[in-house]
C-alpha cells in the first residue's frame, strides 16, 4: 500500500507561538513540514526566509522540512535554504531561467527536488524532468493564500501525473498543495496523490491530534 505523507502547511500557524506550533503538529503526526516561502513578486504575498528553517531545526526539529519556493528567481534561495537544513525544496518552473540547472542545484546541494505546476501550467513541464525529480507537486489553488477552495479540474491532472510516475518506474511523491480538506482528501487520495498539504485544516483546528485522527480515519 501507498504510504500517505501529511504535510501541515505553517502559512496557516500561529507565528507568534511558530515553535510550539510545529512541535505540536509533529507530535500529533506530522510527517513533513511544509514551508510556504513567497517574495511579493512571484506571487501577491509574502511570507519568510531560510533562518526560520534554520531556527526550528537548531531547536531539536527533526522532521524533514518541505520547502515550497513560490519566489522568482529561484536560485539563491535553494542555496539559502540546503544549508539551513532543508530536505526537499520545491519550486515554479515558470519562476526559473534555467529549470534542470535549478533542478540539479537543488540535487547537488544534498537535497530532494520537486517541480510545482500551477492549476494552469501544463505537464508539459515534465517531459524533460521526471526522471530528475523526487517530488511533483499540484496546485490546487493559485499559489498566494491559504484557506482557498480547491479547484476540481486539478483531479484530472492528479491522475494523469499519478500514471506518468507509475510508468516511469520513478520513485517520485505526488504533492498536492492547496484547499485540502476533511471533505475532499480520499478523492484526492483515489487519484493519485501521496502527499497532502494542509494549512488551515489543520492550524484552525482546535485541537491537533483529534484532526490528524479524523484525517488518517478518511484515508484509511
Ligand atoms: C498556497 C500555499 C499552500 C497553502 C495551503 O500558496 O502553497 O501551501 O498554505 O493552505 P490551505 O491548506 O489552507 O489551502
Ligand atoms: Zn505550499
Amino acid at each position: 500500500m501507498k504510504q500517505f505523507w501529511i504535510a501541515p502547511s505553517i502559512l496557516s500557524a500561529d507565528f507568534s507561538q511558530l515553535g510550539q506550533e510545529v512541535n505540536a503538529v509533529i507530535k500529533a503526526g506530522a510527517d513533513l513540514i511544509h514551508f510556504d516561502v513567497m517574495d511579493n513578486h512571484f506571487v501577491p504575498n509574502l511570507t519568510f526566509g531560510s533562518k526560520i528553517c534554520q531556527d526550528l531545526i537548531k531547536s531539536g526539529v527533526k522532521t524533514p522540512i518541505d520547502v515550497h519556493l513560490m519566489c522568482q528567481p529561484v536560485d539563491h534561495l535553494i542555496h539559502d535554504f540546503a544549508e539551513a537544513g532543508a530536505t526537499y525544496i520545491t519550486f515554479h518552473p515558470e519562476a526559473s531561467t534555467h529549470v534542470d540547472r535549478s533542478i540539479r542545484l537543488i540535487k547537488s546541494l544534498g537535497c530532494k527536488a520537486g517541480l510545482v505546476l500551477n492549476p494552469a501550467t501544463p505537464l508539459s513541464w515534465l517531459n524533460h524532468t521526471l526522471s530528475e525529480l523526487d517530488m511533483i507537486v499540484l496546485m490546487s489553488v493559485n499559489p498566494g493564500f491559504s484557506g482557498q477552495a480547491f479547484i476540481p479540474s486539478v483531479m484530472k491532472k492528479i491522475i494523469d501525473v499519478r500514471q506518468l510516475i507509475d510508468s516511469s518506474g520513478c520513485d517520485i511523491r505526488l504533492q498536492i498543495d492547496g484547499g485540502v480538506s476533511l471533505d475532499n482528501i480520499k478523492d484526492i487520495s483515489v487519484a493519485g496523490v501521496d502527499t497532502f498539504v494542509m494549512g488551515s485544516t489543520i492550524f484552525n483546528a482546535s485541537d491537533y491530534m483529534s484532526i490528524f485522527k479524523d484525517i488518517v480515519a478518511e484515508l484509511s
